[in-house]
């Protein structure tokens, strides 16, 4: 017998990410081969008729697990009764920005959704916030919906976490597959932490620390986590426009994960409400190495921490802090 179809609300769906990431959903990267989906677009009024053009695509895509297309300006018709709720609409920073410079005009709009979320949605919806700055926008958005349970509400850092992976694949010269365990800590922003001391490849003898097989210590100190950490930017200077692609597939993962869980021995990130692990104080989404089972997250538990690690996860939780306090003074 077929599965109930999912609904699943993508918002700013003629956007460049919607445009990517909802072929990949109603090909079931998301929610599996044989999950159908009903997918809910949301857009503003400028956007309308290019979303109504996306749906058009959709329909003539002919994709068999797609059950049904509904293309929206109206947030209430755009929330109602939607299982996985993935929030790109926004405004992206353009070259020379940093992520929290379109903190005043995307704030408000995580403020105002929520509500909707909050009345509309299912009682267990689970939310991605991907526009940025995605932290603080989440943790927004968790604040003006507190009969949404917190743990429902997450912000994407599966970007970052991929980003890592590819870069010591690279450096490597093996199968990005083969890696596995890096951490992203922190804000999705230049002060995220991409943490390698846990990495481990697979090589023809069984699994290694990555960090015995980069020798060059100096790297991955410094280029590396520089590389990760400005790679948003490198991508908006060589395209003259924000990451799209390699958004809509993490984002994928991340629903694709937390739903259907991790793979054993393997974590991911997520960017998560803070239960107070690793001293991160509680009150900020940030990204921890998370275990997904049967549905819910659970942050990695007793890993030790050097004391490089501790000044950097502790200074993308003040940003974090920082970030908060502004977003507040952009809503009064
Ligand atoms: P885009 O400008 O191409 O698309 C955004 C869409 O959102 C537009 O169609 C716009 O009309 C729509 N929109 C604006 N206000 C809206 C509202 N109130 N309700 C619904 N839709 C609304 O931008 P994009 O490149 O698709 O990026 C979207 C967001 O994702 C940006 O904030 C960007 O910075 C962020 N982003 C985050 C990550 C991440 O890893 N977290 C990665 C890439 C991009
Ligand atoms: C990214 O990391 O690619 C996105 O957050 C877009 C940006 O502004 O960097």
């Amino acid at each position: 017998m077929s599965k109930n179809a999912v609904r699943v609300l993508v918002t700013g769906a003629a956007g460049q990410i919607g445009y990517a990431l909802v072929p990949m959903v109603a090909r079931g990267a998301m929610l599996g081969p044989d999950q159908p989906v009903i997918l809910h677009m949301l857009d503003i009024e400028p956007a309308a008729e290019a979303l109504n053009g996306v749906k058009m695509e959709l329909i003539d895509a002919a994709f068999p697990l797609l059950k049904d297309v509904i293309a929206t300006t109206d947030v209430v018709e755009a929330c109602t009764g939607v299982d996985i709720a993935v929030m790109v609409g926004g405004f992206p920073r353009k070259e020379g920005m940093e992520r929290k410079d379109v903190m005043s005009k995307n704030v408000s709009i995580y403020k105002a959704q929520a509500s909707a979320l909050e009345k509309h949605a299912n009682t267990n919806c689970k939310v991605l916030v991907v526009a940025n700055p995605a932290n603080t926008n989440a943790l927004i958005l968790k604040e003006f919906a507190p009969s949404i349970p917190e743990k429902n509400i997450t912000c994407l850092t599966r970007l970052d976490h991929n980003r890592a992976l590819g870069q010591i694949s690279e450096r490597l010269d093996i199968q990005v597959s083969d890696v596995k365990n890096v951490i992203i800590w922190g804000n999705h922003s230049s002060t995220q932490y991409p943490d390698v001391s846990h990495v481990t490849v697979t090589s023809s003898d069984g699994q290694k620390p990555a960090r015995e097989l980069i020798a060059d210590d100096q790297w991955l100190r410094t280029e590396f986590i520089k590389t990760v950490q400005q790679r948003g930017a490198a991508i908006i200077k060589a395209r003259k426009l924000s990451s799209a692609l390699s958004a809509a597939s993490s984002a994928c993962d991340h629903i694709r994960d937390w739903v259907l869980g991790t793979p054993k021995g393997t974590w991911v990130s997520m960017g998560v409400y803070s239960d107070g692990s690793y001293g991160i104080p509680s009150g900020l989404i940030y990204s921890f190495p998370v275990t997904c089972e049967k549905g819910e997250w659970s942050i990695v538990q007793g890993l030790k921490i050097n004391e490089f690690s501790r000044t950097k996860m502790d200074a993308t939780a003040n940003e974090l802090i920082e970030e908060k306090s502004l977003a507040y003074s952009c809503l009064n």
